[in-house]
């Protein structure tokens, strides 16, 4: 099968942007070369049982040294922009302040490359990869953090200007704070859920503060945010399941957005739970109310949620996916594609949103290297439903201008370790070897096939 969209279609039209996204920690490896230093994902690895097969970022994809490789295999893919982040641990590689002049350089090669090449560079600042030395002040629960962020803004946007076209401050502040703090399958791995809430305010305010300074430093470039979500379907229509998908879908995603959009936090929240509300002070939530340039969107699949069974310690809780009989991917997401068409007309009509980047997207397959061919028709299919949506959800007046591909290539995925591949592109982690799959060869083909491309 091949990638189809008409071309009338707003896909395919010259201002939306198809890109490829990866995150530093996942590819980058050589994590204590040119002064890096240790972030909280390196300590949480060394944890035994905490990432699967005791896997670690000290080598991942080896893109700390193949960058050069790996850019002319994104060029080659027909993208308009490439979605980086910048590892924080390699610029403010110390406690003191002290400014990384090698990391700055390494991300100078590879944005000045991006550059050459028109090939526009969205970068996020924070995608999970917290210093430890931070970790061990408190980390996200530390107000010293907020500051120690905008500081980095601040080396960022002096230094980088408008050669960034988009700066999202932050990556999923959802699982930062929650899989970080709250359920613990995250680094740093705490389990409370006052911390998993007091880690998303420092994490929102820190956004907010971070937009004001690099607004400081850059004149054209977008500023925004990434969110994920992974909206609620309630399984029945008992009050007790409505009731539960509301407080899972305010939670979740309402928490993060509501805040930003509108500069409070979900009622049903604050009722539930008056004892763990975090601590807020003064100016704190017009802070997280500035106005930004673009929300970035991260979506993969949904939940179907009913109310808690005994021994659950949440006002929710998922029904188990192996009895839906819906198809799901290698990670046990299910594939559900309109619930991406009905979760951005809906937050289209409760915001006033700023125009929308799908900012990840994609799916884990088990997939087979065979004859030097990765056959993912499971991807494949995955990539063309959700592209479908985010067209029709443009014809229905959302306002969404690009779509980019979660990953560029198969890397370290988190707690699951080197076993889930969600790449476009196949990693042999032996020898480093890349080969594009099919889903990257028909993403490819599509791009290719726009008509205002040559
Ligand atoms: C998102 C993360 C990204 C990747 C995908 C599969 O939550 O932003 O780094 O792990 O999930």
């Amino acid at each position: 099968m091949t990638f189809k969209l008409d071309s009338n279609s707003k896909l395919m039209q010259p201002e939306f942007t198809f890109g490829v996204a990866t995150a530093a920690f996942q590819i980058e490896g050589a994590n204590t070369t040119d002064n890096r230093c240790p972030s909280i994902w390196d300590t949480f690895c060394a944890q035994p049982g905490k990432v699967l097969g005791g896997d670690d970022g000290s080598v991942a994809c080896d893109h700390y040294n193949l960058w050069l490789e790996d850019i002319d295999m994104i060029e080659s893919l027909g993208v308009d922009a490439y979605r980086l982040s910048i590892a924080w641990p390699r610029i403010i590689s110390d406690i003191d302040g002290t400014v990384n002049a090698k990391g700055l350089a390494f991300y100078d090669k590879i944005i000045d490359e991006l550059n050459r090449r028109n090939i526009k560079v969205f970068v996020t600042l924070y995608h999970w990869d917290l210093p430890q030395y931070l970790e061990d002040q408190g980390g996200w629960l530390s107000r010293d953090t907020v500051s120690a962020f905008v500081k980095y803004a601040q080396v960022i946007s002096e230094h980088f200007q408008d050669r960034i076209y988009s700066y999202a401050t932050f990556n999923e502040p959802w699982c930062s704070a929650y899989l970080g703090y709250q359920y613990g399958v995250h680094a740093p791995g705490h389990t409370s859920r006052k911390e998993g809430l007091q880690a998303a305010h420092h994490l929102l305010l820190a956004h907010g503060l971070g937009v004001e300074e690099i607004r400081k430093h850059t004149t054209a470039a977008q500023v925004g945010i990434v969110l994920n979500f992974t909206p609620g379907y309630s399984a029945t229509q008992s009050v007790e399941d409505i009731r539960a998908t509301q407080i899972y879908n305010d939670y979740n995603s309402h928490w993060y957005i509501q805040p930003l959009m509108q500069g409070s936090y979900p009622e049903s929240i604050q009722v539930l739970y008056p004892s763990e509300m975090p601590s807020i002070e003064a100016g704190d939530m017009q802070a997280i109310n500035t106005p930004i340039d673009f929300l970035g969107i991260n979506f993969y699949t949904r939940y179907v949620v009913e109310a808690p069974g005994a021994d659950c310690i949440e006002d929710f809780q998922q029904v188990s996916q192996q009895h839906t009989g819906a198809e799901h991917t290698h990670i046990g997401w299910e594939i559900h594609a309109p619930a991406l068409y009905r979760l951005l007309t809906e937050l289209n009509q409760r915001y006033a949103l700023p125009p929308i980047y799908i900012t990840e997207n994609g799916a884990a397959c088990d997939d087979h290297l065979i004859d030097g061919e990765v056959n993912d028709l499971q991807r494949c299919h995955y990539l063309q439903q959700h592209l479908q949506m985010v067209d029709k959800a443009i014809v229905d007046g959302v306002d969404i201008r690009g779509y980019f591909a979660w990953s560029l290539m198969d890397n370290f995925e988190w707690a699951e370790g080197y076993s889930k591949r969600f790449g476009l592109v196949h990693v042999d982690y032996s020898t480093q070897k890349r080969t594009l799959k099919k889903s990257a060869l028909n993403f490819k083909a599509l791009l290719n096939s726009r008509s205002h491309i040559a």
